[in-house]
């Protein structure tokens, strides 16, 4: 899968730097042209001539070579299909998530438009430490893969989890990731995906709102992008970012959501309703701010539209809609009637009773459950995991 692959090897100052020419020697074997880059602090514990060696082209490290040649960062950026740091230590990392482009490693980092990959390797405790796992939050955030480290010994004599992923794991990772990313089953459907929290105004500055991150809704609308899909996002208010191939249509009521739903629901060949819709909104909004008076107040609250139902209701031949249903009880029974009365052709049932998934984490289980009432269940996954296993499904009912 990685054949004339151009990869960009990030190489950090980490003990396990040694590891980087067995992989650096892998992806060569695998059909990949690689281009090293290390930081300088990197070749304490390996020499360039070794993986320039291995790779068949001069390592960089400054921003200069010899006779005054640049190592263009942009252009290094440009050339790669991926970039993968292995090793990644805490600073690289903190740099990376920070933006803090005092190498060329970071500021070809920065530069780079293909997917990023991220190795870590450190001890046990500086990979627990919650300024590490913030900064890999921050990485994922941005859109970039972390290959985990594994649990065993480090260098330090110590136990635990902070061992670089083994060159074999890396390439396997590299060569899923596009193997996944060339299949594209999508390519010429739109994609219309609601996603996040409404929020519901009471007066300027107050508003009813929900627990929901969007997070999930966003994961299956990368998912889509990745299988070749046009995808528009009709987004709540939430702090998730998407990829630019994306257009995000940004709301905040149901209302407007409703709005911006109907409007791209015309040239949508699949429709995804992840939305938390707030079900009631203030009657009237009150044009100025609501006065403290006594110790209780009423407000009076109306229903919203069900934009799933609505758009359920105008569905054309072949247009596929998928809906979610959280369930408090009966939760089978009324993601079923769900299905029917909004007219989905899936519903996906999140699980409130298994910790770590639903709402604010970044894990998941659910249950999908088609129109023949077959249910299928994931595991507890990460939601990028949850978005690829939906897609499974919805394709499976894509007419051909
Ligand atoms: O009826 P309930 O809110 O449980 O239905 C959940 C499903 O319906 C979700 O797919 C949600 O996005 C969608 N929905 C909607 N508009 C509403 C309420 C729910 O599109 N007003």
């Amino acid at each position: 899968m990685l054949i004339g692959k151009k990869i960009l090897l990030g190489v950090s100052a980490s003990i396990a730097a040694y590891k980087a020419a067995m992989l650096c020697r892998l992806l060569v074997k695998e059909g990949a042209e690689v281009q090293v880059i290390m930081t300088a602090d990197a070749q304490e514990f390996i020499g360039p001539l070794t993986l320039a060696t291995l790779s068949k082209r001069p390592v960089y490290s400054n921003y200069t070579g010899e006779n005054g040649t640049w190592h263009n960062h942009v252009e290094l950026g440009l050339w790669a299909d991926a970039m993968v740091i292995a090793p990644a230590t805490a600073n690289t990392l903190a740099k990376a998530a920070h933006a803090q482009s005092d190498n060329l490693l970071i500021a070809t980092y920065l530069s780079a438009r293909c997917p990023v990959f991220w190795a870590p390797a450190m001890d046990l405790d500086m990979y627990a430490h919650p300024g590490t796992q913030a900064n890999l939050k921050t990485l994922s955030s941005f859109g970039n893969q972390i290959i985990e480290p594994n649990d065993g010994e480090l260098a330090s004599g110590l136990s635990g989890k902070g061992r670089l992923a083994e060159p074999e794991e890396i390439v396997a990772y590299l060569s899923n990731y596009f193997k996944k990313s060339s299949y594209q089953p999508l390519i010429g459907k739109k994609v219309m995906i609601t996603a996040g929290p409404t929020q519901e105004h009471l007066d300027p500055v107050r508003y009813i709102t929900n627990h929901s991150t969007g997070k999930m809704g966003y994961a299956i609308a990368e998912c889509a992008a990745q299988l070749g899909a046009e995808v528009t996002i009709v987004s709540g208010p939430v702090q998730v970012k998407a990829s630019s191939s994306i257009k995000v249509v940004k709301v905040a009521s149901a209302l407007e959501m409703l709005d911006a739903a109907q409007t791209a629901f015309a040239e949508t060949d699949i429709a995804i309703y992840t939305a938390a819709v707030a079900d009631y909104r203030s009657a009237d909004i009150a044009q100025e701010k609501i006065k403290k008076k006594g110790d209780t107040i009423s407000i009076e609250l109306v229903k919203n539209p069900d934009i799933a139902a609505i758009l359920g209701s105008q569905k054309k031949e072949g247009q596929i809609f998928v809906g979610f249903a959280l369930e408090t009880e009966n939760e089978l029974e009324n993601a079923q009637g769900k299905l029917l009365r909004k007219n989905l052709d899936l519903i996906v049932l999140n699980s409130l009773k298994t910790e770590g998934a639903g709402f604010g984490h970044d894990t998941n289980l659910v249950h999908v459950i088609n129109r023949n009432n077959q249910i299928f269940t994931t595991g507890l996954l990460p939601k990028t995991e949850i978005a690829h296993l939906i897609w499974e499904q919805i394709l499976a009912i894509i007419p051909a």
